[in-house]
């Protein structure tokens, strides 16, 4: 059995850590304010990290591994100053958003990372990447070759806030036909979504086998295309319902975003270069390293199954059921058998542009 403390350990993914850690019979600790319930079973350790005195409980006990969940530069620092030294090893949940382009299919570990945002620097210019990027620097300063750093992709499954991974399942899962669907761009657009129980399980299996370095921990490569096939499989009314193909030229014009947010088409990339290595990192290392992943099919069934409140029209991310009822009617051409729109092929490379800049 291992003790380990979890910084964050009440969101979605430290909430999965710790009731993962729990089930594999290790002794837990969550460190969070407490605005979300605790695992049962965990140890909370209820601190405000904006506070000088967040880790003066943690600080006092040892720890077989701590894992960080934070993208604020000064909490990562913060935490490192008072509890490197407690942890036989330190994992730091980092982003394949810290690369500096996301223009190279296949690009792995070695790629550049943005600069990192410091600790002082005025909120105004907070950036996700580059304050993934200060906590990965931080953490190899500060704890060397005890620490590995684990750059998610797309996160998915059950409990995803954001919609990106849950909307299309859940749409195909509604009795409302037809369906808006991206159009059909073969290779050209890829998805790599990692299910949040297999990333949750990688981190833990690798922090506590004491891997240093980098490793990417990406879903395995589909295409957009495949990935809606599932989610129209999984939703469970196959043979039911009638997709309309969007034409992705019209994003701009309509006011639909790609990739995520509201009035979106969730996990679509802007068109052109910029994006082309999106979707499409190196994944060997965290093969190597042991990362188990399941099927995206199984991850769209549990998503399908855990449901949704308010249905996929009332998600972070996607389309409202006016916003689709709206571009239906602008599409030319009308309903259209899914089959008739989707031609399957394999993965391949491809280019892609943006104006947005797309995170993980
Ligand atoms: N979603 C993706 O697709 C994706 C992709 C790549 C990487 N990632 C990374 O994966 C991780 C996701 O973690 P998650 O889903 O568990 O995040 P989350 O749901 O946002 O949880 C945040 C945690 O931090 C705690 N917290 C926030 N402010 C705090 C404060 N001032 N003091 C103490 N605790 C505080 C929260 O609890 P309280 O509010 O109770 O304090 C909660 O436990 C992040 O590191 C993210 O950058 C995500």
């Amino acid at each position: 059995m291992s003790k380990i403390l979890v910084l964050g350990g009440t969101g979605w993914l430290g909430r999965t850590l710790c009731e993962q850690a729990l089930v594999s019979g290790h002794e837990v600790h969550a460190l969070a304010r407490g605005s979300h319930e605790f695992a049962v079973g965990a140890e909370p350790i209820i601190a405000d990290r904006t506070h000088p005195d967040a880790y003066a409980l943690a600080s006092a006990l040892r720890w077989d591994l701590i894992v960080e969940l934070t993208s604020e530069p000064q909490q990562a620092r913060e935490a490192l100053g008072a509890l490197a030294t407690t942890a036989t090893h330190w994992v730091n949940v980092s982003s394949c958003s810290v690369y500096a382009e996301q223009s190279v299919p296949g690009a792995d570990e070695d790629a550049g990372v943005l600069d990192p945002l410091p600790p002082e620097a005025p909120a105004a210019d907070y950036d996700y990447g580059r304050a993934k990027s200060y906590g990965e620097r931080i953490t190899m300063n500060s704890t060397g070759a005890r620490a590995l750093v684990v750059r998610p992709g797309l996160i998915g499954g059950p409990g995803d806030t954001s919609g990106r991974s849950t909307y299309w399942p859940l749409r195909f899962s509604e009795s409302r036909s037809p369906v808006l669907v991206p159009e059909d761009r073969g290779n050209e657009h890829s998805v790599q979504v990692i299910d949040v129980r297999d990333l949750a399980a990688f981190i833990l299996d690798a922090g506590l086998a004491g891997h240093h370095g980098y490793v990417n921990a990406v879903g395995e490569q589909t295409t957009l295309t495949q990935a809606l096939q599932l989610a129209k499989a999984a939703g469970g009314l196959a043979q039911n319902h009638q997709v309309v193909p969007y034409n992705l030229a019209r994003l701009e014009e309509d006011g639909v975003n790609p990739w995520a947010g509201s009035k979106s088409l969730p996990l679509v990339l802007p068109p052109g270069e910029e994006y082309a290595g999106f979707a499409r990192r190196a994944d060997s290392r965290s093969l190597q390293m042991g990362l188990e992943r399941r099927g995206l099919d199984r991850t769209f069934a549990d998503i399908v199954q855990a449901g949704s409140a308010g249905g996929a029209g009332t998600l972070k991310s996607g389309l409202s059921p006016v916003e689709e009822a709206g571009l239906i009617a602008a599409c030319a051409g009308g309903a259209t058998p899914w089959i008739a729109t989707a031609q399957l092929t394999a993965v391949d490379e491809n280019g892609q542009d943006g104006k947005v800049p797309l995170s993980t």
